[in-house]
């Protein structure tokens, strides 16, 4: 990997869960992140696939310093920024920007889309444009793909993928080096999902760009990360170079994943067998012992239930390299045949 930009090591956010009105009393805890791990190189893309409620925009949150972790470091360029604030706090959210999902409710209905783009230079007057502010904010609109004229309109005027375009040009506004896209196509038509997804890889050259970028859906983050976390109930299970995980991933959960992604060749479809995952994801205020897939797993054994599987490579893996040696939370990590497409 490049030299790491970002370093996340034991991220912890629980909230916590109160019973009382008058006299809030602590009864548990929401484990939304629950001890994640993973780096981002320069230059990068880290894709993080998970169901909907694994944790995800937390991270995301966490990430951009919208929220404060229970536990854990966020070291950016070798400096834990969970411990910052004041002046220095700000200077490095400067440089870890965040797309959000629903380019819908993310706009302010009532600024112009001039003033959306440009707001960031409100809150970091230390690197607004001297000068000519409008212009500035015109090039973002051209480097998005939107036409400069657009600057005086409101956000309904256009449509969810050029919203999401806006939502883009506001994060690139203060130049930051990383970008944390919190499933940034999830709302936008199939048909549109691309286009943007392209965007993004463009940008990221043009800017030197480092993307955290979220997805439910493994098959969206597949063309643009150079690396995918698949993350389960607040933790990463699986985590190597898409080759690893889309070709030879060894961890039940990502196998099944794998296996409901839609192939478009009936012949592969055929083939394919597809792994039902049975029960519902259960509540992060009630994680399972050991594994925390174990009441969903399809190879779960009683040791399962008393150990919890570390996310490492595998031991069977470790002196065989080869695609399948990469890190899995599994006791019983094993490539299986015919999940990916
Ligand atoms: N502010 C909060 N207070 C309590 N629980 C929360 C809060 N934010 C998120 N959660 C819970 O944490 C879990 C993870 O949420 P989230 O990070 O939004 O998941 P994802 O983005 O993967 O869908 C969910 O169960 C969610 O309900
Ligand atoms: S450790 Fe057990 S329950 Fe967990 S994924 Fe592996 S086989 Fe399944
Ligand atoms: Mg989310």
């Amino acid at each position: 990997m490049p030299e790491p930009l970002l370093e996340v090591a034991g991220l912890v956010k629980h909230y916590p869960l109160t019973q009382g009105i008058l006299f809030k009393k602590q009864i548990g805890a929401v484990k939304a992140v629950d001890g994640v791990d993973f780096a981002l190189g320069r230059g990068e893309t880290l894709g993080i696939v998970g169901e909907s409620g694994c944790g995800k925009s937390t991270v995301a949150k966490l990430l951009c310093q919208l929220e404060r972790p229970t536990a854990g470091a966020i070291r950016y360029r070798g400096e834990d920024i969970t411990r910052l604030s004041g002046r220095a706090l700000k200077a490095v959210r400067r440089n870890i920007q965040m797309v959000f999902q629903d380019p819908y409710t993310s706009l302010n209905p009532r600024m112009t889309v001039g003033d959306i783009i440009g707001e960031p230079y409100d809150i970091h007057p230390e690197v607004a444009p001297k000068g000519d502010r409008r212009r500035k904010v015109q090039e973002l609109l051209d480097v998005v793909g939107l036409n400069p004229e657009y600057i005086n309109r409101y956000p309904h005027q256009f449509s969810g993928g050029q919203r999401q375009r806006i939502g883009i040009a506001r994060g690139l506004a203060l130049r930051p080096e990383v970008i944390v896209a919190d499933e940034p196509v999830s709302a936008l038509d199939v048909s549109v999902q691309a286009q943007v997804i392209n965007l993004l890889e463009r940008l990221q050259s043009e800017f030197d760009l480092s993307y955290v970028f979220i997805a439910h859906d493994l098959s969206i983050v597949r063309h643009i990360s150079d690396r995918v976390g698949v993350m389960y109930l607040g933790r990463i299970v699986e985590t190597g170079t898409d080759e690893q995980i889309y070709d030879h991933a060894t961890h039940p959960y990502t196998q099944a994943l794998l296996s409901a992604v839609p192939v478009p060749d009936p012949e592969a479809r055929e083939r394919r067998e597809r792994i039902i995952l049975t029960g519902d994801v259960p509540s992060p205020a009630a994680v399972p012992s050991g594994c925390r897939f174990r009441t969903r797993c399809f190879k779960a054994q009683e040791r399962c239930a008393l150990e919890v599987p570390l996310l490492a490579v595998p031991a069977e893996f470790r002196h065989t390299p080869g695609p399948a040696a990469h890190e899995s939370a599994c006791h019983f990590a094993a490539e299986r045949q015919g999940v990916a497409g």
